[in-house]
């Protein structure tokens, strides 16, 4: 199972592309009518598609899988009773799955036989996506819920996340304790430490600084950068992101506490706590699909 690409819908989309391709470091893979769809240097076709619309909302989060790991998810979302469909994914690397509706909102898309792509040249490419947060009304809950039906694994829980893997990474997604549904933010897979310190020289040289950030979190170890694009969502060049194994002892928020006025390992910023809150309400989740039997 792995996390591939994230697919939003907002007024604006050939703006958002030219930011993620000439300034943030992305590469346009293909236009399609009204959509963008942006890679990196790895092996998937796209990272994120951007569909001209009316509104900003996230259509949904696409994990690309094995028919193996797909057929107990279904068994449990229709044991569950989610809201959910099935679907052929007309996106760039096609493939056949489902969508679903998580209890809080959270729209995840699960494909098989989808296609990859020769990997390009450019170091200054994200080379994939390495996670995607949500907020969460209860991120407990959430939690929970995504360890029974989508069997993922909880990680760690913090006093303001809790970390979920569905692979060997520490972590693929998180649900924020944030008492609201949205996307949290975008985090893109940096080739190496300094990828990510260009790149925030790249957004300085357009006047944009860190809303958070150059930092090292705790769980997951991943080093960090955080922008809000002029596009509405949080952005994040991320790197080396702990891989844990299977039998990971899962760390409770009293394992994860920092000395005062700390809330990284490094010590080196400020957060712009009400600015990146603002753009975590940009992005909501709509459902344009009617749920259906998947079997
Ligand atoms: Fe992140």
């Amino acid at each position: 199972m792995k996390l591939r690409s994230i697919e939003l819908v907002l007024p604006h989309a050939q703006q958002a592309a030219s930011f993620l391709t000439d300034i943030w470091g992305a590469a346009l893979a293909e236009t399609q009518k009204n959509t963008y769809y942006l890679r990196g240097s790895g092996s998937f076709p796209y990272l994120v598609a951007l569909e001209q619309g009316d509104k900003s909302y996230v259509r949904s989060v696409t994990f690309v899988c094995s028919e193996d790991e797909l057929a107990p998810i279904k068994e449990n979302i229709t044991a569950k009773g989610l809201a959910a469909c099935p679907v052929t994914s007309t996106d760039l690397g096609g493939g056949e799955g489902i969508l679903v509706e998580l209890s809080e909102g959270q729209i995840l898309r699960f494909l098989v036989g989808t296609e990859e792509v020769e990997p390009i040249e450019g170091k200054d490419l994200p080379v994939k996506l390495t996670h995607v947060v949500f907020n969460a009304e209860d991120a407990e809950v959430t939690g929970n819920l995504v360890e029974e039906v989508l069997n993922f694994k909880v990680s760690d829980r913090t006093k303001g996340m809790v970390f979920v893997r569905c692979n060997e990474s520490h972590h693929s997604t998180a649900f924020a304790r944030a008492g609201f549904c949205s996307l949290n933010h975008i985090a893109f897979e940096m080739e190496d430490l300094d990828a990510v310190m260009r790149g925030i020289g790249r957004l300085r040289d357009h006047s944009m600084v860190p809303a958070w950030g150059p930092g090292r979190h705790g769980p997951g170890d991943n080093v960090y950068a955080y922008f809000i694009a002029p596009f509405g969502a949080v952005v994040e060049f991320s790197t080396a992101v702990n891989k844990v194994p299977d039998d990971y002892q899962v760390g409770a928020p009293e394992d994860w506490t920092w000395p005062e006025n700390r809330i990284d390992q490094w010590g080196m910023s400020d957060k712009d706590f009400d600015g990146l809150r603002e753009a975590e309400e940009q992005f909501t989740f709509y459902r344009d699909w009617e749920a259906q039997p998947l079997s």
